[in-house]
C-alpha cells in the first residue's frame, strides 16, 4: 500500500493506493453515525464492484447511482442525487462516498460540496484517470449546455482511495485516456516521469500491479505538489490545463464522442504544434511526445474533421478565458511549461487544428 499526501494547511489528506485499499475506508469514516454515509457511483462500476465497497464500510450504505458517461455530469442529474439525499434525511455530519470515474467524482464532489453548503466527501476513484487526476485536488464541477465544467465548486475530500482491485475492470480505452493524463503531469512537471513512462510502456500496458501502483503514486504526487502550491489556481496550477485549452474544445465540439484523456492527448499534440510553430518546443521533443501517446494507445488525429472556427468558439466559452482570450499553457521542453499564454492567433489554432486533422 502507498499513501501521498496532499498538503493543504488545515485541510492535509490522504491518498491510498494499492490492491485492497478500500478497507481504508473504515478509518475514513469512523466516528461518522453508519447510516449516514452515502454512496453515489456510477451505474457500471457499481454492478462490478458495489458487493466489495459495501463490504468495507460498517454498515449497508444508501446508494443512488446514475448512467455511466459525461451527460451524467449535469444539473439534472445533480437535482435527482439532491432529491436522494432529501429522501435520505443526509445532515451535515454525513458523508458521501463518490464510487467510479472523473464523472463520479466530480458529479459526486459537486453535489457535496453544495448539499448544506457543504458535507464531507471520498472519491473512491475506479478509473486511471480519476486516481491520478480528477480526484486529487478538490475540483468537482457539472456541464452545462454552454460548455464543460462551467458550474463547480473547490471542495477537498477528507480522503481519496485507489483501490486497484476496482482498476482491474477498466476498458483497454479508458485506461489509456487516464494514460493521457499522466503524460501531461509528466510533461508539465516531471522530466523523470516522462522518461520513466517511455521505459515502462510494455508493463505498463500490462498493468502489471507494482507498476501501476508506482505510476498512480507518483502521478499523485506531482498533482498534489501542484494543488498544495496553489489551490484555487490563482497561479501555477494553471499548469495542469496543458493540452485541455483545444482539449476541452474537442470535446465540447465532439459532444463527448472521445473520451476526456483521448481529447487531451489531441489537445497537447495541437497545443505542440502552436508552441513548435512559434520557435519555443523543438520538432523532436513534439515527436517524443506524440510517440508516446501513440504508444499508450492515444488517438493522434481527430476521428472526423472539426470547423477551426467552431474550436475556436468553443475556447472562448471555457473557463480558461480572461477577458475573452482564451489562455494556453505551452511547453519550451518537458519539465518546462510557460502558462498564460494569451495572444495565440486564430491562424496558428487553424494551423495547429491541421496537425491533427484526419486523413
Ligand atoms: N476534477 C478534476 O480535477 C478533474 C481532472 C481531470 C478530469 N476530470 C473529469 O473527469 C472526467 C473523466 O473521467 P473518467 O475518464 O474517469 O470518466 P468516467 O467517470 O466517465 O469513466 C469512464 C468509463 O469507465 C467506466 N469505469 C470507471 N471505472 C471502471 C472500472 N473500474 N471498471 C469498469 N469500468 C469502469 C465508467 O463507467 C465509464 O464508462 C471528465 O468529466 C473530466 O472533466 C476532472
Ligand atoms: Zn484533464
Amino acid at each position: 500500500m502507498r499513501t501521498v499526501t496532499v498538503e493543504i494547511p488545515g485541510r492535509s489528506y490522504p491518498i491510498h493506493i494499492g490492491p485492497g485499499a478500500r478497507q481504508q475506508l473504515r478509518a475514513l469514516v469512523a466516528r461518522r453515525d453508519p447510516a449516514q454515509v452515502v454512496v453515489i457511483a456510477d451505474r457500471n462500476v457499481a454492478d462490478l464492484h458495489l458487493d466489495a465497497l459495501a463490504a468495507a464500510l460498517p454498515a449497508v450504505p444508501p446508494v443512488v447511482t446514475f448512467p455511466a458517461g459525461e451527460n451524467s455530469k449535469s444539473l439534472a442529474c445533480a437535482e435527482r442525487v439532491f432529491g436522494f439525499l432529501a429522501e435520505q434525511r443526509v445532515e451535515r455530519g454525513a458523508i458521501v462516498i463518490a464510487f467510479g470515474g472523473g464523472v463520479a467524482g466530480d458529479l459526486g464532489g459537486f453535489v457535496a460540496a453544495t448539499w448544506l453548503r457543504g458535507i464531507a466527501f471520498v472519491p473512491v476513484a475506479t478509473s486511471l484517470l480519476a486516481a491520478v487526476d480528477a480526484s486529487v485536488g478538490g475540483k468537482t464541477a457539472v456541464n452545462i449546455p454552454a460548455g464543460k465544467n462551467l458550474v463547480g465548486a473547490f471542495h477537498q475530500p477528507v480522503g481519496v482511495i485507489v483501490d486497484l482491485d476496482f482498476l482491474e475492470t477498466l476498458s483497454g480505452r479508458d485506461y489509456a485516456s487516464g494514460l493521457a493524463e499522466c503524460v501531461k503531469q509528466a510533461a508539465i512537471r516531471d522530466p523523470d516521469l516522462f522518461a520513466w513512462l517511455e521505459a515502462h510502456g510494455e508493463a505498463i500496458l500490462k498493468r502489471e500491479p507494482d507498476v501501476l501502483g508506482e505510476l498512480i503514486a507518483r502521478n499523485c504526487e506531482v498533482k498534489a505538489a501542484v494543488v498544495s502550491a496553489d489551490e484555487r489556481e490563482m497561479g501555477l496550477r494553471a499548469i495542469l490545463n496543458y493540452g485541455h485549452t483545444l482539449g476541452h474544445a474537442i470535446e465540447h465540439r465532439l459532444e463527448y464522442d472521445l473520451r476526456h484523456g483521448e481529447c487531451v492527448a489531441l489537445g497537447m499534440i495541437a497545443e505542440n504544434e502552436i508552441a513548435r510553430g512559434r520557435g519555443m518546443l523543438a520538432g523532436e521533443t513534439v515527436e517524443r511526445i506524440r510517440a508516446l501517446l501513440r504508444r499508450c494507445g492515444l488517438p493522434t488525429v481527430l476521428p472526423r474533421a472539426l470547423d477551426p472556427a467552431e474550436v475556436i468558439e468553443s475556447c472562448r466559452v471555457d473557463k480558461k478565458v480572461q477577458g475573452g482570450v482564451p489562455h494556453f499553457v505551452l511547453l519550451r521542453d518537458v519539465g518546462d511549461p510557460v502558462r498564460g499564454v494569451a495572444d495565440v492567433s486564430e491562424a496558428e489554432i487553424a494551423a495547429a487544428m491541421s496537425a491533427i486533422a484526419p486523413g
